[in-house]
């Protein structure tokens, strides 16, 4: 950790990346956000990537979920957006290799009320991150189970947003007031905002909505729904109690595998954008 204070104009010089920064998002609870974050994480950390992970639910279980216990937490995802303390010093080495997080403990959810008579409080997050150019190839934010405060700057702070969805009966109604609030945010505050793809995750074909809803899912949205679907798979569930990504406490389980290949189409899809952008700039 270093103690140099965040610089608010980074220079960009030709040998630094930018990071690609995808908030992981979805109002319910419980469809998987948390383990996509970990896991997929994990596997870009294990192809090389450097990664960091922002844990910006107050549950905390992004932290635990890779192995920074509670009494760990000293500075975390709070200071970050409400003490002034720098990236740098808020983020610490996960257990895994390339991996990196900002933990998050309770304090978090007194956030939202602390930032609202905050100037500017929508781009709390955004600023914080601005310390991070040239340093990580992909910022992860894992999202509390709302859209209020904390997830509006987790999605201003974004270039784009990944959708985990369980195949169930309320599924498409939360995924179209989700997609309106990604649409009112890039109308007022982050024009750049897309949506980098929609995961099932929890996919169960005895499940007698699964088959619809995927149809549906993928009717509507097209290309965006990713062609990997995330197992329900009781290794991924016993995974967090160990402190450890499913992909490191068994990488051959069925989960943990489709985790890996999403990781890869992920990867595939971001050298198509970057290659589409360069078509675009030249
Ligand atoms: N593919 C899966 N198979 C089985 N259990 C899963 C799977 N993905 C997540 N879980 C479990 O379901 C619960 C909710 O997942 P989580 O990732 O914490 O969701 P969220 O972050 O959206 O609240 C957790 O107990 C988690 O371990
Ligand atoms: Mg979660």
């Amino acid at each position: 950790m270093t103690t140099t204070k965040k610089s608010k104009t980074p220079t960009l010089t030709s040998n630094e990346k930018t990071p690609r920064i995808l908030s992981i998002v979805n109002q319910k609870g419980g469809v998987g956000k948390t383990t996509t974050t970990v896991n997929l994480a994990t596997a870009l950390a294990a192809v090389n990537k450097k990664v960091l992970i922002i844990d910006f639910d107050p549950q905390g279980n992004a932290s635990t979920g890779v192995g920074v216990e509670n009494t760990q937490r000293e500075v975390t995802s709070y200071d970050l957006i409400l003490n002034d303390v720098s990236l740098a010093d808020a983020t610490q080495a996960a257990a895994v290799p390339g991996l990196y997080i900002v933990p998050a403990t309770i304090d978090l959810s007194g956030a939202e009320i602390e930032m609202v008579s905050l100037m500017k409080r929508e781009y709390r997050l955004k600023d914080a991150l601005e310390g991070a150019v040239g340093d990580y190839d992909y910022i992860l934010i894992d999202c509390p189970p709302s859209l209020g405060l904390l997830t509006l700057n987790a999605l201003v702070a974004s270039d784009a947003v990944l959708i985990p969805l369980q195949c169930e009966f309320y599924a498409l109604e939360g995924l179209s007031h989700l997609m309106r609030t990604v649409e009112l945010v890039r109308a007022n505050l982050n024009p750049e905002l897309s949506i980098q793809g929609i995961v099932l995750t929890m996919y169960d074909k005895r499940n007698k909505f699964t088959e619809q809803i995927e149809n549906d899912v993928r009717q509507y949205f097209g290309e965006r729904v990713y062609q990997s679907v995330i197992p329900r798979n009781v290794r991924m569930s016993e995974a967090p109690s160990h402190g450890k990504p499913a992909l490191i406490y068994d990488m051959h389980c069925a989960g943990s595998k489709a985790y890996i290949q999403m990781a890869s189409e992920l990867l595939k899809r971001e050298r198509q954008l970057k290659k589409d952008k360069e078509l675009t700039a030249a």
